[in-house]
């Protein structure tokens, strides 16, 4: 897709951070932007912007995991905009953290139902809608570059997430008759309102969680996001995607790189002595390219003061607040066996 102006883009999550930035830089581009967002504040707030602007914006109020809920927001749009959506954003997201040991059925349910489920009612709900009318267009998706790597605290994200990009390539490779083409775009740190999520956002049926959730660790994931990529850049490399028809977006100057050094890992996995040189390897501090890798993902600029984090960087408080760690009555997780 080339051309954006005068078509209808709908946008899960488009009320704050990434999906935000997209909604402005789409709008920007001339289109006519659907915000779907759980909260109703920052529709809010979101909607002040474009009114502001005098820009063309309809926000509808929408859990991504509410199927019956999705199919009244398509049929609204029709009804508002006269057709289906010309591009589907899927960014609707939540995050929360804590040892994968300790990990409760809560803590799948509520993350892997928004950030995979969501997509998958996303799709399900647009694609016939969007195949019939005929238009062909675009489904864009906010993934994460968890998605390519597990950490010992992210079981349920990087699992929904791997699990999304893995959903899109099927639709990638089944849309393209169609003239529909699909975007997967895996961001590292963004500045956001995620850490909110844990607290605010989480339903009261999936409250019964594993980990140490405060209002200490949630401000020390405030700090971290406050570093993260500005989310117009995000969405201005989302767009740039869209018209190459690429189908994998790493928004970094190392992003192909960064891909193949994660992939080699799992040629590695797939052999004992893959698996001793990992051993080895994890002995070795980083590489110079592995510090400028992770700079450019954190969101530090590389250009001023070197490849190192900031001497304010956060990381030093992980600990102090409990990040990361499991709950107190979770007697099961062995402090002593952390690996990070
Ligand atoms: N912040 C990061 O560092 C980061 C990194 C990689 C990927 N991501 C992904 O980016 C996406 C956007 O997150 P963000 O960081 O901009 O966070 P954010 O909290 O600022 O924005 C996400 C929006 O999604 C909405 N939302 C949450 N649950 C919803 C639901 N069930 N239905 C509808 N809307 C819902 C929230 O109300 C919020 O307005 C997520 O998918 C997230 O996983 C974020």
């Amino acid at each position: 897709m080339k051309d954006f102006a005068g078509k209808i883009a709908f946008i899960t999550g488009g009320a704050s951070g990434a999906g935000f930035g997209q909604a402005q830089i789409f709008s920007e581009a001339g289109m006519k932007v659907v915000i779907a967002d759980v909260r109703q504040d920052h529709l809010d707030e979101a909607m002040a912007y474009f009114k502001e602007k005098n820009a063309p914006a309809h926000a509808i109020k929408l859990d991504v995991t509410d199927r019956a809920a999705y199919a009244a927001a398509a049929d609204e749009i029709e009804k508002v905009y006269g057709s289906a959506p010309d591009l589907l954003v899927l960014t609707a997201g939540v995050n929360v953290f804590g040892p994968a040991e300790a990990s409760t059925y809560d803590d799948y349910d509520w993350v892997v139902g928004v950030c995979f489920g969501g997509v998958v009612n996303g799709l399900v709900t647009f694609v016939p809608r969007m195949i019939k009318s005929g238009k062909g267009g675009h489904i864009a998706a906010t993934v994460s570059w968890g998605a390519f790597g597990a950490g010992p605290t992210t079981a349920p994200y990087s699992a929904a997430k791997a699990a999304v990009l893995n959903l899109l390539e099927s639709y990638y490779i089944s849309l393209k008759p169609y003239g529909i083409g699909v975007t997967a775009v895996c961001p590292a740190n963004i500045r956001s309102r995620i850490y909110e999520a844990a607290i605010k956002g989480r339903p009261e049926k999936y409250a019964n969680t594993g980990y140490n959730v405060t209002e200490d660790t949630q401000q020390l994931l405030a700090s971290i996001h406050a570093h993260g990529m500005d989310p117009r850049v995000l969405a201005d490399w989302m767009k740039k995607g869209i018209e190459n028809e690429q189908f994998l977006v790493v928004p970094y100057p190392s992003g192909p790189r960064m891909v193949e050094m994660a992939l080699e890992r799992f040629k590695h996995y797939a052999s004992p002595e893959g698996m001793k040189y990992l051993e080895e390897k994890a002995k070795q501090p980083p590489t110079e390219e592995e510090i400028r890798m992770n700079c450019e993902r954190e969101g530090y600029d590389v250009t001023k003061g070197g490849l190192r984090p900031p001497a304010n960087a956060p990381q030093g408080s992980f600990k102090d607040v409990g990040f990361g760690k499991a709950k107190k009555d979770v007697d099961w997780v062995d402090p002593s066996k952390k690996v990070n």
